[in-house]
């Protein structure tokens, strides 16, 4: 029985309807890389909670983690960030929970993204690597190019990054 559930889930991930089934934040690290270098970092998903956060037009919840560096840095308000530092932001549709409607719930997770302080290697956007993930795979160098114009005209005066720690 356990042995035929296992067959199922390895011959719908082989068809690649899992993926669109499973509403989920993870994303196995495959090396595929953005238009600005930036991977899926090893064991993301095991990173603390930097904050939750919520968007009202996209009905969507999402979730800030950091590595160590990043809680290090938000904890003692280090800014900036020092290299080494990544931070993620895990996304998902808001649904009703069906055992409890009012109560949201995440739903599909449209994307993942990433941003890597490497000061060195990206000079001319703070600082910061942008990555973004659908389906593991890296977005264009179009959908690129808006990252770092936002957080700068948002956010300039908290080193591009929006989330403050949520003790
Ligand atoms: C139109 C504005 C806008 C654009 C474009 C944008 N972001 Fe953000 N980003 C935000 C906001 C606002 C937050 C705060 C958290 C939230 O929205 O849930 C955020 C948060 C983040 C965070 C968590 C750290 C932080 O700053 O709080 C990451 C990582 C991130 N964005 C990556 C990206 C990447 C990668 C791209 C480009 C593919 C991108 N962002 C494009 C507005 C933007």
């Amino acid at each position: 029985m356990r042995r035929t559930a296992a067959t199922v889930v390895v011959l719908l991930a082989s068809m690649g309807i899992l993926n669109a089934v499973v509403p989920s934040g993870m994303a196995a690290e495959n090396g595929l890389a953005s238009p600005m270098g930036v991977t899926i970092p090893k064991g993301y998903r095991d990173w603390q909670v930097v904050a939750p956060s919520q968007r009202d037009d996209t009905d969507e919840i999402r979730v800030i983690l950091g590595n160590d560096i990043a809680m290090k840095a938000f904890r003692a308000n280090t800014l900036p960030f020092p290299d080494g530092t990544i931070l993620a932001k895990l996304a998902w549709k808001r649904v009703k929970s069906p055992e409890f409607p009012k109560t949201f719930i995440p739903g599909v997770a449209p994307r993942i993204e990433f941003m890597v302080k490497d000061s060195k290697k990206y000079p001319s956007t703070g600082g910061w690597g942008f990555g973004r993930f659908i389906d593991g795979k890296p977005a264009d160098a179009k959908v690129h190019a808006t990252c770092f114009p936002c957080h700068k005209a948002n956010v300039r005066n908290h080193d591009f990054v929006f989330t403050r720690y949520a003790p």
